[in-house]
């Protein structure tokens, strides 16, 4: 069925598509997306618009976007300790940020579907040995081992039941009490609580403790929504076509179509092309969406991207997302950020960090070190300071666990640290402490 705009849930499929898995076979694809078109969505229609509505806030600066979670997460760690972790870093960052800004901070996970890795070449060596690049749990397994890396369609099955199951357990978390303002101080880890971003964590947690006491003294009642239940959204990168279509249905209270494998879907850096079947796909589902830009953009590309994705230039729809890294943000996002400001695009611009700061160390680890992290953080807010455009929202890679991926922080984790707990299967990512720290000092910024 198309609508009028000639779109339809599979009109990809005559488009050219990069970045999928090489199924072996056709039919057992298609008898596992049929599957999965058969099982029930993943999140409402409803839950979308909400945080489409919350992020057209943030587009006029009455909000924030707080963005994070694995590179890309893992089928062995779908367990409830890692989703806890990982939901108590991201709510510990979301206070500090709405304490110190002043403005409600919406929270998205990387989490419950970010099981699909693009890679820059299909292939790879490992220890001399060439095999089909890794592309997500939900298309092989990591193992370095010719058969396990052979793309395996029931994965996107798999997927979709390990992202049922994580979704389950934070829904659980935000709506039963975990997520509570009364429960801040819990949210701190006790392998934090000894460091000095713990000890600056408790202080805060303190004084929102308190204010909380305070209300309650005078007769306020503090057992209402707003402070027991927190608001939180999932997204991942949409990038197997297939599986979102698969969970693309229409709304049947206000019509319309929403990918609903997640609220808020990306595209990745490599996969914008104007003509190609992923943007597409992304034009016909109302979601709010994500758009990385990296330093090889070409601004009339993005642009035309930008009209064919956003007609309406309706606030909300679009977070570019910008990953030029430390050394070239200050030549690449003014010229951006004149742009769409000249040609009057809603769009709430988001900074990506890490994607464009990553390193190989002598030993061989992939990491980013703290201080390109955070420079290319302060470089994102000053420059639209300069230019009179909005720093809306931050985009990270990191867990609650106390790994060992990324360099520097308060404890100067060093180079030869880092095989101490090195877990990543991609990119590295914050630890517990550093994402803390990472929220301290992006809220003195956002005092400003
Ligand atoms: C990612 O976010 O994991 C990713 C691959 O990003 P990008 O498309 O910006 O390279
Ligand atoms: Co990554």
């Amino acid at each position: 069925m198309k609508t009028a705009n000639n779109w339809s849930k599979s009109s990809w499929r005559s488009l050219p598509v990069l970045q999928q898995p090489n199924w072996p076979d056709e039919n057992e694809l298609n008898s596992v997306l049929q599957t999965i078109s058969d099982l029930p969505p993943l999140v409402f229609a409803g839950e979308i618009r909400d945080l489409k509505n919350k992020l057209a806030k943030a587009v006029q600066g009455e909000a924030f976007l707080l963005q994070g979670g694995d590179c890309s997460e893992e089928f062995c760690r779908c367990t409830a300790p890692n989703i806890r972790d990982t939901l108590k870093v991201l709510l510990q960052m979301a206070v500090t940020l709405t304490y110190a800004g002043e403005k409600p901070v919406i929270k998205v996970g990387r989490i419950a579907g970010q099981y699909a890795k693009p890679r820059s070449s299909d292939t790879e060596m490992i220890d001399g040995v060439e095999l089909p690049s890794y592309r997500g749990d939900m298309c092989n397994s990591e193992e370095p081992d010719p058969a396990a890396r052979i793309p395996d369609p029931t994965r996107l099955l798999q997927g979709y039941n390990m992202s049922a199951a994580s979704l389950n357990l934070l829904r659980a978390f935000t709506r039963g009490g975990f997520g509570a303002l009364d429960k801040v101080q819990a949210w701190n880890q006790e392998f934090v609580k000894e460091s000095p971003m713990g000890r600056s964590y408790e202080r805060l947690a303190k004084q929102i403790s308190r204010a909380m006491k305070f209300m309650q003294t005078v007769g306020f009642d503090t057992n209402t929504p707003q402070l027991k239940e927190v608001e939180f959204y999932t997204s991942h990168e949409a990038l197997f076509l297939g599986y979102e279509e698969a969970l693309t249905r229409e709304d049947s209270l206000e019509g319309g179509w929403y990918d609903c494998s997640g609220h808020m879907l990306w595209i990745g850096d490599r996969t914008r092309q104007i003509d190609g079947a992923h943007i597409e796909f992304l034009r016909g589902v109302l979601n709010p969406l994500g758009m990385k830009v990296g330093p090889k953009h070409d601004i009339d590309d993005i642009l035309a991207i930008i009209d064919k994705l956003n007609p309406n230039n309706e606030a909300g729809r679009i977070t570019l997302i910008t990953r030029f890294g430390a050394k070239d943000v200050e030549k690449h996002l003014p010229p951006l950020l004149r742009v769409m400001k000249k040609e009057g695009k809603n769009v709430l611009w988001s900074c990506d960090p890490m994607h464009a700061n990553i390193r190989k160390t002598d030993a061989g680890h992939k990491t980013r070190s703290f201080d390109d992290i955070l420079s290319e953080l302060r470089q994102f807010f000053e420059l639209h300071w300069a230019e009179g455009t909005i720093p809306g929202g931050v985009h990270f890679e990191l867990t609650g666990a106390d790994v060992t991926e990324c360099t520097g922080g308060a404890r100067q984790l060093a180079d030869e640290q880092l095989g101490q707990n090195y877990l990543t299967t991609c990119d590295p990512r914050l630890n517990a402490e550093q994402s803390l720290e990472m929220a301290f000092q992006i809220a003195e910024m956002m005092k400003n």
